[in-house]
């Protein structure tokens, strides 16, 4: 699912940058990368440098925290990105909103899709490229006995992410600002997700060979695309990577097609495949 059908280059084009107080208030973007490091420092200050129409500018007042959100030892600040600091980004809002729009559970199925899984519960899952958490919650209720690592290259929804799992005293997810090229899938993982991710991603063979390389063997893989052609939902069709396509770019990763949910998802594509 692309955004905004907006052009897919990256997720810096799909946040335009405006005014929002999604929890923690703007202050000084000048100091917002100060201490960041290698690629996180990349997301950070790729939002430290966006057009200044900050919440000192628009005339309105930065926020407190929401009660319902309340100030926490955020995991970005432990890999020195100040989560004040971060430039807030209208469309994040807008972003989560979509991805969490009541409407997708429609098409997007998401309590057959975990169920797809023939998860035991004890389970390690990466949730690589969690977005708002859409499925991140789903699949922790189905583990647990086991854990989520909620992945994904944007601050903006680990903030969101880590919020919601501090607010709702979920105990087996961890959140993990991802690196765009390397995802550094745990070595425990047992499960690898990525839902409407591939098609982000300009090095999809390197950072497939990436995510193949750090799985253990054994371990799986579920790939969600969206089909080709006319429909409802989806990103425009040069965005698009055909079925044929998706199985050639991971088994050259060195992973083996194990399976596809054909029967569940209308609009996408749902490959399973295995780290022999
Ligand atoms: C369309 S959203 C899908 C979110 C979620 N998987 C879902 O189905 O609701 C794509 C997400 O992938 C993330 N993303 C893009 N490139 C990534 C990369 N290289 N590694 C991890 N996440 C990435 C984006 O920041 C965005 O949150």
């Amino acid at each position: 699912m692309t955004t905004i059908r907006r052009p897919v280059v990256l997720q810096l084009s799909m946040f335009v940058c405006t005014v929002l107080t999604t929890g923690c208030p703007s202050r000084d973007r000048s100091t917002a990368v100060a201490g960041a490091t290698s690629a996180h420092a990349v997301t950070a200050a790729r939002s430290a440098t966006a057009p200044a129409t900050d919440v000192g500018s628009s005339g309105q007042q930065a926020q407190a925290h929401d009660p319902a959100h309340p100030p926490i030892d955020c995991p970005l600040r432990k890999l020195g990105v100040d989560p004040l600091h971060l430039r807030p980004f209208d469309d994040v809002e807008k972003y989560i909103a979509f991805l969490e729009k009541p409407e997708r559970a429609a098409w997007q199925k998401p309590d057959d899709v975990v169920a797809a899984l023939g998860l035991k519960g004890s389970e390690t899952l990466v949730d690589l490229g969690a977005g708002s958490g859409y499925f991140t919650f789903r699949f922790a209720n189905a583990l647990p006995r086991g854990k989520v690592i909620a992945a994904d290259t944007e601050p903006e929804m680990i903030r969101h992410i880590h919020h919601k799992v501090m607010s709702g005293g979920t105990k087996n997810i961890q959140v993990v600002l991802a690196k765009p090229a390397d995802p550094e899938v745990t070595k425990d993982a047992d499960w690898v997700f990525i839902c409407d991710v591939l098609h982000h991603v300009p090095d999809r063979a390197a950072w497939l060979g990436r995510i193949s390389s750090q799985m253990k063997p054994g371990a799986r893989l579920a790939l969600i695309e969206f089909k080709e052609g006319k429909l409802p939902e989806g990103p425009p069709a040069s965005a698009k990577i055909p079925r044929a396509q998706l199985v050639s770019l991971v088994t050259k990763a060195g992973l083996a097609l194990d399976g596809e949910k054909r029967d569940i998802l209308p609009y996408q594509v749902f490959l399973v495949f295995r780290k022999p």
